[in-house]
């Protein structure tokens, strides 16, 4: 038998492996730093909604009225009236006519693909969507086919091919992701819309890191397209600019109660914390509200103030890769940005392609002037210091 020794020996020769750090403890680079010292930019919280009063209290709240656990399933008569009113809530705020709220956003993404696809079906993903997509499109059944990423000449040709070998029974479903959680760069979604209306395909966005940031209040990439209904089913998740945790799927009635009806990550599964789903409801309120506006304005003011110091050019919303190519130099990379009290994670295989290896940089609402030049001020003494260069594709 495999023993499970050996397998972590293979990880750590090639510098994949992983473990769980809370980033303050590592000996050699943190110089007498305390963890007060750190600033993180590592989170998706994006507009500092995770510890904000309002969500606090609308969580404790919750508990109160309704207890800690949920108790069963949805379907079980598990949740309560929140679950309802934040879906309704979601479904009004992203213009779809229904949305179905789940765990998280993984689950989401899992639950929905194998409702809607099976064998003899048709999934094409772009390159870089995220391991949820990937892993919902296998365990779905059907045929996958993958685009090289945003390469709309590719995703034209899989879906000729795939229209040849359709039938009236099949389904042709087009996934990407509005902001790219590990590039930063957004989708041609107007371009990918008229691809999809030309071939009588589905499209599924996922908006994890776009919902709260990009669009109209914070609506998403889909809604400032004009034509947000053109995209049939929108995954957003709540634990990244809505400070809480959940995934939902939005989309038309109809398929959302068959995504209800199919979704094995929904219909087997505890529904999620009263708590959980009153501090996303929370959040999205804020998001939609003028302080949403305000947020949103530092966001963008802290994004451009990093991107003007190093200088590089500024993402679509909050993540910045800086490309270094192999494991180790992103590894090295992340202990010199420690070293000066900033925590920024190294992101290697297979969370991105092997060779490139990446710091990714993520921005809040929530930093400060002085939190932002510290990076920066890291940053250049890093890239200064010769010992490491950005790749190409950075
Ligand atoms: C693009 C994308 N989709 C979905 C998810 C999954 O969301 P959750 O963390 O709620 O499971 C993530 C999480 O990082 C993500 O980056």
């Amino acid at each position: 038998m495999r023993d499970p020794d050996s397998e972590l020996d293979q990880l750590k020769e090639k510098h994949l492996l992983r473990a769980l750090d809370q980033g303050i403890n590592s000996p050699v680079e943190t110089k007498g730093l305390t963890s007060e010292d750190f600033v993180q930019f590592s989170s998706n919280d994006y507009l500092g909604l995770a510890s904000h009063a309002e969500l606090k209290a609308a969580a404790i709240q919750a508990t109160e009225r309704f207890g800690v656990g949920s108790r069963a399933s949805r379907l079980l008569r598990g949740g309560s009236l929140i679950h309802k009113e934040l879906e309704s809530y979601t479904a009004e705020f992203l213009g779809t006519e229904a949305a179905l709220y789940f765990a998280n956003g993984y689950a989401a993404a899992l639950g929905t693909l194998n409702a809607l696809l099976r064998k003899g079906d048709t999934v094409i993903l772009d390159k870089q969507c995220h391991a949820c997509l990937i892993d919902g499109a296998r365990l779905s059944g059907a045929t996958i086919r993958v685009f090289p990423h945003n390469n709309l000449h590719k995703l034209e040709k899989l879906l000729i091919s795939a229209h040849e070998k359709s039938s009236d029974d099949s389904r042709t479903l087009i996934i990407t992701e509005s902001v790219f959680s590990m590039d930063g760069d957004s989708a041609p979604l107007k371009e990918i819309i008229a691809l999809k209306k030309q071939f009588a395909a589905l499209l599924m966005v996922d908006e994890a890191h776009a919902l709260g940031i990009l669009g109209t209040n914070g609506r998403g990439l889909c809604h400032s397209t004009g034509e947000p209904r053109s995209v049939d089913l929108r995954i957003v998740t709540f634990g990244k600019s809505v400070g809480s945790a959940g995934g939902v799927v939005a989309a038309t009635s109809q398929w959302i109660d068959l995504i209800l009806n199919r979704a094995r990550s929904f219909i087997y599964s505890t529904a999620p914390p009263h708590a959980q789903a009153a501090a996303a409801l929370a959040g999205l309120k804020i998001i939609a509200s003028p302080e949403g506006d305000h947020l949103r304005q530092a966001l963008a003011d802290n994004v451009r103030l990093l991107c003007e110091k190093l200088p590089i050019k500024p993402p679509a919303a909050a993540i910045i890769p800086l490309i270094l190519g192999e494991e180790t130099s992103a590894l090295r990379a992340a202990d010199h940005l420690r070293a000066g009290g900033c925590i920024v994670p190294a992101i290697r295989y297979p969370t991105v392609a092997r060779g490139a290896a990446r710091l990714r940089v993520s921005l809040s609402a929530a930093h400060t002037t002085e939190e932002i030049t510290r990076l920066a001020d890291n940053l250049s003494l890093l890239l200064d210091s010769g010992k490491f260069t950005l790749s190409a594709t950075a």
